[in-house]
């Protein structure tokens, strides 16, 4: 199946994630909307962090998807569009892996991340994921983000030309979506473990609400929530975050 495209650009915009919270019930849910914008004046990160978004250099990018209500899976979307981005990276010469859940890192910095918000439309929900990728942001604006991170700009030690990325992007994050309509997370499963960069018995500080708990990861379940070996038994997650 065919997943048929609307695009809506913006110039500038406070948050395509908001933008598309706010329209959703106006989206036509047969297609997969994208929705991009050249700057965010008030970018959204997880846990409530801002997502700095400086014009013309990143994607900033949603992707909104309508789903049954029904579908257990919807918490994978994010998850595949993390790990089809870093296999894009890769494609481009570069190595990428993912922090669970589904940040995108160059060696050990961010090099993208993805939020993802719901919301119910009539008997379907709008999943709408957003992407921040570092494109051709340099140096100077990295060192001023809260956390390490990167470009691929400064990774490949060469700039990018925005409007390919994200067009061989759309296609390639079209394509893995269409495929996990038909066949859920099952065929992305293998490679998303392979693409973390966690592995049996490293030690994890894991951020749960105001909690913060150190263990060790143990494995990811079939569902792509996360084992970690807590106090010598193994819990499972399904959100948080790894500090
Ligand atoms: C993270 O904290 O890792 C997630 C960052 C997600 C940023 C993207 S940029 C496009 C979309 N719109 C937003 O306001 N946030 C997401």
């Amino acid at each position: 199946m065919k997943l048929p495209v609307d695009h809506y650009h913006f110039p500038t915009i406070a948050s395509t994630n908001n933008w598309a919270k706010a329209n959703a019930r106006h989206l036509n849910p047969e297609r997969l909307t994208i929705v991009t914008a050249s700057e965010q004046t008030a970018g959204r990160g997880r846990h409530e962090r801002q997502w700095i978004s400086p014009i013309g250099v990143n994607l900033y990018v949603s992707y909104c998807l309508f789903v049954p209500q029904h579908r257990k899976d919807i918490s994978n979307i994010p998850q595949v569009i993390a790990l089809t981005t870093a296999d894009f990276i890769c494609k481009n010469d570069l190595k990428a892996s993912l922090k669970w859940p589904n940040d995108v890192l160059i060696e050990s910095k961010k090099v993208g991340g993805v939020l993802c918000d719901t919301t119910p439309v009539d008997d379907k929900v709008c999943v709408i994921v957003g992407l921040g990728l570092n494109v051709n942001m340099p140096p100077s604006a990295l060192q001023q983000l809260e956390k390490p991170a990167t470009s691929l700009a400064v990774e490949a030690g060469h700039t990018f030309d925005l409007d390919t990325i994200a067009e061989e992007l759309q296609t390639t994050i079209r394509h893995a979506l269409e495929l996990f309509l038909k066949q859920g997370f099952p065929p992305f499963l293998a490679r998303f473990r392979e693409a973390l960069i966690h592995r049996l018995g490293d030690t994890m500080r894991f951020h749960i609400g105001s909690d913060v708990m150190q263990g060790s990861f143990h494995s990811i379940n079939d569902d792509g929530t996360l084992n970690l070996i807590l106090d010598d038994s193994i819990q499972k997650f399904n959100s948080g975050e790894i500090v």
